[in-house]
């Protein structure tokens, strides 16, 4: 039934980079995959983000904002990534659940049996196969990310600058405890995760999580090489 592959990670970690390279390489290889990111993905799910990172929304609260990302993600799972891995296809997801426990449950300071009960419900309990964490020291990761965000110079980069600040804002101790959540999390389940150093060449940390993904790709059927 396909192969499911999340990435997760504080901000700044290259997660996305590394998600839209593996995405490439298997690609290359002749599999059949997809790079999806949450929240988003879908119509729906990006009209969700929208309402989701929007400065004036500075009233929403915290159950609202668990909730949406948990509606951006039904939607994600049913319209996309379930029907693709019954075609016995790979899945990457750029964020999934792990981020809502991590951000909502530590960060926030969710109830996190809650969470799951509302994971369980938004996901109908579809979990990755594996999941790549990419780790970075916090005030690190958001000094990359100021500093991509003032390099970024292309046409709409002052929208994409903009796009994040209702959560970006939050202060150094919430991203602080957004990351000793993750350490929770894969402390709990250490089959699935995989923690990979960010402080590494994007090259090298590449290398590494094709490494730990090969060995999950023997029953998906190849296209044939496209290279
Ligand atoms: P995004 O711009 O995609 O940044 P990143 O590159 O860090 O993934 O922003 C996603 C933001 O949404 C990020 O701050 C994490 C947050 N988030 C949650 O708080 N809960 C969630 O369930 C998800 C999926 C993301």
């Amino acid at each position: 039934m396909g192969v499911f592959i999340t990435f997760e990670g504080p901000e700044g970690s290259g997660k996305s980079t590394q998600a839209r390279l593996l995405y490439e390489r298997l690609q290359a290889e002749g599999y059949p995959v997809i790079l999806t990111r949450e929240p988003g993905g879908t119509r729906i799910g990006e009209m969700i983000r929208r309402i989701l990172v929007d400065l004036r929304h500075t009233e929403m609260a915290p159950t609202t904002e668990t909730l949406l990302f948990s509606a951006a993600r039904a939607q994600l799972v049913s319209e996309l990534i379930r029907p693709y891995l019954n075609t016995g296809g790979i899945v990457l997801c750029d964020r999934y659940a792990d981020s809502t426990f991590a951000y909502q449950g530590y960060g926030l300071g969710r109830d996190l049996d809650e969470l799951q009960a509302i994971t369980t419900v938004a996901t109908g309990g579809l979990m990755p196969d594996l999941t790549l964490y990419l780790d970075i020291d916090v005030e690190e990761g958001l000094r990359r990310k100021r500093a991509q965000r003032e390099r970024t110079t292309a046409p709409g980069a002052a929208a994409a600058r903009a796009e994040w600040n209702r959560l970006d804002a939050r202060d150094l101790a919430y991203h602080q405890r957004v990351v000793a959540g993750f350490f929770e999390l894969m402390q709990r389940e250490p089959g699935r995760w995989r923690r990979l150093s960010a402080n590494q060449p994007v090259e090298a940390v590449a290398a590494q999580i094709y490494a730990e993904v090969e060995p999950l790709l023997a029953p998906v059927p190849r296209l044939g090489s496209m290279v």
